[in-house]
């Protein structure tokens, strides 16, 4: 399980080092000579394991990789002019067997067993959107999006007797309803909703999970069903502890409701984009320091759990961070990435200064393994700095001076503390006097090798003066509080069932204690000073504090929330006919678990669609429900203007199955005409 203290390394597992020549594919998949990016180009989970061998990746300070998705993918290329072959791993056939050119299970598990031994967790991209391109009336083209599980084959695109795939055209992006039912691209988007999908996905990532991995990247989580994603995450936390994050792309401005809500609800973290754009908008002399601000103050606003949250500077969908003449914007970058609340992920490469345009030339093999780079360095000193110094994992961010070139903030937790000043003008500048939280005293920045030193003396306030910095450069001055109290400090994941695993990071919580969770004991499964792992018991659903007592009487609250929910999930699709209504009118369904709001119109789930698997005036959405379970339920209709209304009549109520999906639908009982007040508690149609 990783914490905010920890920092990953993207790795395209085709793109970073040729361990085993012998496992290339054959000539048409594969380019000798490096010169077609859209050819496999031979790097191999034995390439990873000897770079980790040899130093090279823990030389930096890294304690997870991101890898490829390990499963095997179609044989074939695509027929465009380039014959792109499935390098990249996004294109699957089967989620029960490895892709055999980038190594055997045995060479996976040993990928695995070596990361452990050397310290660094094992994060796989895994894609439950798709399969493979595949075009409605042509049976030929490639492989047909055909899905195998453990080599016995299931279904193909066209000719799909038993919908496995949707087929309802290709998404033009133009909503949620739109993205989520329509298939990416030309790739063959399987219907999670299917059952016998389903408890493929749920097999096939288990299968992934039992070998041992960490955690888990969810490819293209924004086109999948958030009911169904969110059952997801719970059979994950069930089955075994793993750091989930799902790509949920965003434009450059603004956060949008369901990313928000999805990030702060589903026990799943999210690649924060608004952070990848700012800082690439910043550094490229787009924007400039100040918009950098806005987005930090934005996104704590939105993000809950902003610390969960993965931050970065590029990866293998956008260009490359690194123009090539400017390294010093890659190290400024990598200074503020590194000193920034959130989980940074490192793009391989970036520590060699690596450039390139959009896909496939941000994906070009690995160019070099050298240790003396000066990024290479500067990593490598970040990462000793997060891993030893709390404010930079968990601490509050505070801003201390800003304008278009300047940034100076301040991070602290539990008395540790990092100010980080970066001056990316082409002169020096004098910073005017700051007050920090520095504790009395001279300090040195960590980055001393590297950037020009500036000693800064803080006074009796923690103020600091006439603090010069020379033209690009970066300062990180540092301060270890000599900690001896308890300290509980994050605990993953943010949200799931009774029976889950919750983990607890913290500082000197001795060797055994008790563990409350909304007031109610939880089971300890071990205890150690920096580390306890629990099981959330069977409680009320909602949000709870964590809190213990360690067997030395000291108490401690772990910061933020634990989401219960009522029991592990499945996913249901609520349909409801015969809804006719006025055009800014929205529908979503309240009821009497949790996760239907428990009666309250702000906590309702929905909204509800009605283009696409259905049509108006029927209305339709996947929700994650507990499974085995009693719901009663009622719709409602909410204005753009916010008026909310209830249907009237009976109350709705099925039952959930024990696990995978299911459907109910039922008829639209109408609804009066005056706004309903639907408030916590409001036991009317309890
Ligand atoms: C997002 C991935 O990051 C991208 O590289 C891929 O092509 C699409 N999802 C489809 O899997």
């Amino acid at each position: 399980m990783l914490n905010p203290g920890e920092c990953i390394y993207q790795i395209v597992t085709d793109r970073f080092c040729e361990g085993n020549p012998a496992g290339r594919p054959r000539a048409e998949l594969f380019s000798s000579d490096a010169d077609n990016l859209r050819k496999y180009l031979g790097g191999d989970w034995a390439g990873i394991i000897a770079r980790i061998q040899d130093g090279y990746l823990t030389g930096m300070g890294f304690s997870a990789i991101l890898i490829s998705q390990p499963a095997e993918n179609i044989h074939v290329c695509m027929e465009d002019e380039a014959g792109t072959a499935s390098y990249h791993g996004y294109w699957p056939r089967d989620f029960l067997r490895p892709n055999p050119y980038f190594g055997s299970m045995d060479s996976f598990r040993a990928l695995l067993s070596t990361a452990h031994e050397h310290g660094l967790k094992v994060i796989i991209d895994f894609t439950p959107n798709h399969t493979s391109p595949a075009l409605e009336l042509r049976p030929d083209y490639m492989e047909n999006g055909a899905l195998y599980r453990a080599g016995q084959f299931i279904a193909a695109y066209s000719g799909d007797m038993e919908r496995v795939f949707l087929h309802n055209g290709g998404t033009a992006f133009r909503d949620a309803e739109d993205s989520l039912y329509r298939n990416l691209y030309d790739l063959a988007g399987l219907d999670q909703m299917n059952p016998q999908v389903d408890e493929l996905l749920r097999e096939g990532i288990a299968y992934w999970l039992d070998q041992g991995v960490d955690g888990v990247r969810i490819d293209a989580a924004k086109h999948i069903p958030p009911g169904w994603l969110i059952s997801l995450s719970g059979f994950i936390h069930t089955r075994k502890p793993a750091y989930l994050f799902g790509e949920w792309f965003l434009e450059a401005h603004g956060c949008t409701q369901d990313n928000a809500v999805f990030a702060n609800t589903s026990g799943m973290s999210l690649l924060h984009f608004m952070f990848t754009h700012a800082i690439r908008e910043v550094f490229h002399g787009r924007r400039d320091f100040r918009a950098f601000a806005d987005m930090l103050r934005e996104s704590s606003g939105s993000y809950k759990h902003l610390y969960d949250q993965l931050i970065f500077l590029d990866n293998h969908d956008m260009s490359r961070f690194t123009r090539d003449s400017d390294r010093w914007r890659t190290d400024l970058a990598l200074v503020l990435l590194l000193t920034s609340a959130g989980l940074p992920v490192v793009y391989y490469g970036t520590e060699q200064y690596m450039s390139g345009g959009d896909d496939p030339h941000n994906r070009a093999m690995m160019s070099s393994f050298s240790r003396e780079t000066t990024a290479y360095r500067l990593v490598a000193q970040l990462n000793r700095l997060r891993a030893g110094n709390l404010a930079i994992g968990y601490g509050s961010t505070k801003l201390l001076h800003v304008n278009t070139g300047v940034l100076a903030f301040e991070r602290s937790c539990k008395g540790d503390v990092a100010l980080i000043l970066i001056n990316q003008e082409e002169s020096a500048y004098i910073l005017p006097p700051l007050v920090t939280s520095l504790p009395q005293g001279a300090y040195s920045s960590i980055l001393k090798d590297i950037f020009p030193d500036f000693q800064v003396a803080a006074g009796a306030e923690g103020n600091i003066q006439n603090v010069m910095l020379a033209p690009r450069s970066a300062y990180v001055y540092g301060y270890e509080s000599d900690l001896k109290e308890p300290a509980a400090l994050h605990f993953y994941p943010k949200a799931a069932a009774p029976g889950s695993e919750l983990i607890i990071r913290g500082r000197h919580l001795g060797d055994s204690g008790r563990l409350r969770i909304g007031g109610y004991e939880a089971a300890i499964l071990s205890w150690q000073s920096g580390r306890i792992v629990a099981k959330i018991p069977a409680i009320p659903a909602g949000t709870h504090p964590v809190q213990g007592l360690t067997s030395g009487k000291k108490e401690f609250r772990v910061p933020e929330e634990l989401t219960v929910w009522t029991g592990a999930p499945v996913t249901v699709r609520l349909v409801v006919k015969n809804l006719h209504t006025d055009y800014d009118t929205r529908v979503y369904v309240t009821g009497n678990v949790y996760e239907l709001g428990e009666w309250t119109a702000e906590r309702a789930a929905g909204p509800f669609y009605n283009q696409i698997v259905y049509r108006y005036p029927t209305w339709y959405c996947d929700v994650s429900l507990p499974a085995d379970c009693r719901i009663e339920f009622k719709f409602l209709l909410r204005s753009d203007s916010g008026i909310v209304r209830l249907e009237q009549g009976e109350v709705h109520s099925f039952h959930t199955p024990a696990e995978g999906v299911s459907e109910m639908i039922v008829e639209w009982q109408g609804c009066r005409q005056e706004s309903v007040q639907l408030s916590e508690g409001d036991a009317a149609y309890g």
